[in-house]
């Protein structure tokens, strides 16, 4: 062997290869997931078990109670972290119990795969808490749950075999109905730092409970301390829907996959059935403009030597300008109504405005943004507004910096609004979309894809445009008021004045000298009145004689 052929034998023979499961890919790589540490790991736990509980009873139009619950199990020590249990209740649709194993123990398994807006998306985030769970504490996870329809609660404790990425039952068990409950339990155990997690976890249900206040959500922390938020409100944003696909986000292995499944036997019937908003004209429209025959049967298509079709077929879709945009009638925004309630409540602002926006597209998926600003009130002023960041109704909490409704309220110049520094000033964003462009799996950060960006400037400045004829009409309200105040300060002593100048000394009884007075003060009252007119404030406007009256009220003249 020569030496070269030598050491690239050498070089080969270093190399081994192997498969890996998702789940052992997950359990090595927790911090894509959001599990980076004690701290995160916590946070992220209650995180995913409480989404699953609002997709499981406010996308079904079940109005939400969640419980959540965390205790310490086991106390740190010196190089470990304490233990806690993790609960989440909810009263939401349950699982069928020949789904549970797979659902919570099997990685990239879900019932969300479908274009619709939910919070979960990648089947991923009970496992991973789950995963994390399991490694920290060698725990099973602890499962209980009855569909409406069921007449049993089914209960089961697994582990996630990593390298099968299966689950692996511990115990499983069923228990007659007594009461109509539905919904799912889950327990969880794990290593976590409660204390550095707790001001985050927190902050996660109050913002939850902000823009759902038609849930209950009761938390009750290690240190036994409840916190309750009250179900305000029982209107509820109508539960989002499921769509077939726009042909505007499709690509060649989707086309694909859509051919094989499809029941249609001519492409023109393809188009129709398996696509959203395309009528029959419109099919026949674009199969000519692609020079495919509306009779052709769409299996041709994925038959072997017709990949060209395939290209043709899957880049017009994509490209054709002549389609309707995506439809956005089964999103499921939180609406104006509920963003501005849930800001009242939480800050007690002054001023409170939330608009939602006709939705847009990017690639094929629809979406809508919302955006709120509260003003004044109990926010503590600073020298950037407070952003509340929301994707699918999540909270997001971390990595602020990066996502793209901070670019936008960042390069906002407030003082253009009339806003001074520091402010008092709360900006909220969400995103609803059949598909949230998350920068990662952790659901923390949405991207800046372009279309998105455009629309969430355009909303937080339209709401900052009413903010600013508010502070302006306020500030304008405030100098006449001033100039109110001043002027109707001399009425009593001008009255007085007037009074003993308008009528001849020999008339002045003592009566005669108090009416004339008291006739000259209710004249100029009304001068003084008339001459003003304060702005309108959000539809009231204060009555000027109020003020003058008052201000005369309380001026004591001497003697
Ligand atoms: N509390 C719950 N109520 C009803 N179904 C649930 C609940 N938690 C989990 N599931 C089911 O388990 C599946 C997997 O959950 P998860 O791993 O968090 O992924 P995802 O939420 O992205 O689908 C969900 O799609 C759902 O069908
Ligand atoms: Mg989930």
């Amino acid at each position: 062997m020569s030496a070269e052929a030598e050491s690239e034998e050498r070089i080969k023979a270093q190399e081994k290869y192997r498969e890996m499961s998702i789940a052992e890919f997950f359990a090595k790589n927790k911090e894509l997931a959001g599990f980076s540490n004690p701290t995160r790991a916590i946070y992220q736990t209650v995180r995913e078990l409480v989404e699953n509980s609002l997709d499981a009873t406010d996308s079904h139009n079940v109005l939400p109670e969640v419980k959540i619950s965390i205790k310490e199990v086991e106390p740190a020590t010196d190089d470990k972290p304490a233990k806690y249990e993790v609960a989440v209740e909810d009263n939401g649709i349950g699982v069928p119990p020949n789904e549970i194993a797979n659902a919570f123990g099997k990685v990239l398994y879900s019932s969300k795969y479908v274009i619709r807006q939910t919070r979960g998306m990648y089947g991923l985030g009970v496992k991973a808490a789950i995963l994390y769970s399991q490694m920290t504490t060698g725990q099973p996870v602890f499962i209980v749950s009855s569909t409406d329809s069921s007449d049993n609660i089914y209960y089961k404790k697994l582990l996630i075999d990593i390298k099968k990425n299966e689950p692996v039952i511990i115990e499983e068990g069923q228990l007659l109905k007594r009461s109509n409950w539905h919904g799912t339990k889950v327990y969880l155990t794990l290593e976590g730092d409660w204390v550095r997690a707790k001001q985050k976890i927190i902050e996660y249900i109050k913002r939850t409970a902000l823009i759902a206040p038609y849930a209950e959500i009761i938390f009750e922390t290690p240190e036994n301390e409840i916190y309750y938020f009250p179900r305000v409100t029982k209107k509820m944003p109508k539960p989002p829907s499921e769509a077939k696909p726009h042909p505007h986000g499709i690509d060649i292995e989707q086309l694909k996959a859509i051919v094989s499944f499809t029941k249609a036997k001519t492409m023109v019937e393809f188009m129709v059935e398996e696509f959203q908003s395309i009528g029959e004209i419109t099919a026949r429209k674009f199969l000519e403009s692609i020079g495919i025959d509306p009779n052709m049967n769409p299996k041709v298509l994925i038959e072997k030597g017709n990949s060209k079709l395939l290209q043709t077929v899957a880049t017009g879709l994509r490209t054709y300008k002549n389609f309707r945009p995506p439809r956005s009638d089964y999103l499921s925004p939180i609406g104006e109504e509920l963003i501005e309630v849930g800001l009242k409540r939480l800050f007690n602002a002054e001023w409170v405005k939330a608009i939602t926006r006709q939705a847009r597209a990017y690639e094929g998926h629809p979406f809508i943004v919302e955006a709120g600003i509260a003003y004044g009130g109990n926010i503590v002023p600073a020298e950037e507004p407070v952003l509340l960041r929301y994707a699918n109704k999540i909270p997001l909490l971390y990595e602020e910096r990066e996502d793209v409704s901070y670019k936008v309220v960042s390069s906002i110049n407030w003082k253009l609004y009339n806003i001074e520094e520091p402010m008092p000033l709360v900006v909220l964003v969400h995103v609803a979309s059949t598909k949230v462009p998350y920068k990662g799996v952790g659901k923390e950060s949405l991207s800046e894809v372009q279309e998105l960006e455009s629309e969430i400037k355009n909303a937080v400045q339209e709401i900052a445009r009413n903010l600013r004829l508010y502070i302006s009409k306020k500030n304008s309200e405030r100098t006449l008021r001033e100039k109110i105040v001043t002027i109707s300060k001399y009425i009593p002593e001008v009255a007085r004045s007037l009074s003993i100048l308008s009528i001849p000394p020999d008339k002045w009884g003592s009566n005669g000298k108090k009416d004339n007075n008291e006739r000259i003060i209710e004249k100029l009252v009304k001068i003084v009145s008339k001459s003003v007119e304060l702005p309108k404030i959000d539809g009231k406007e204060e009555d000027p004689e109020r003020i003058v009256r008052s201000v005369i009220a309380n001026v004591k003249l001497e003697q």
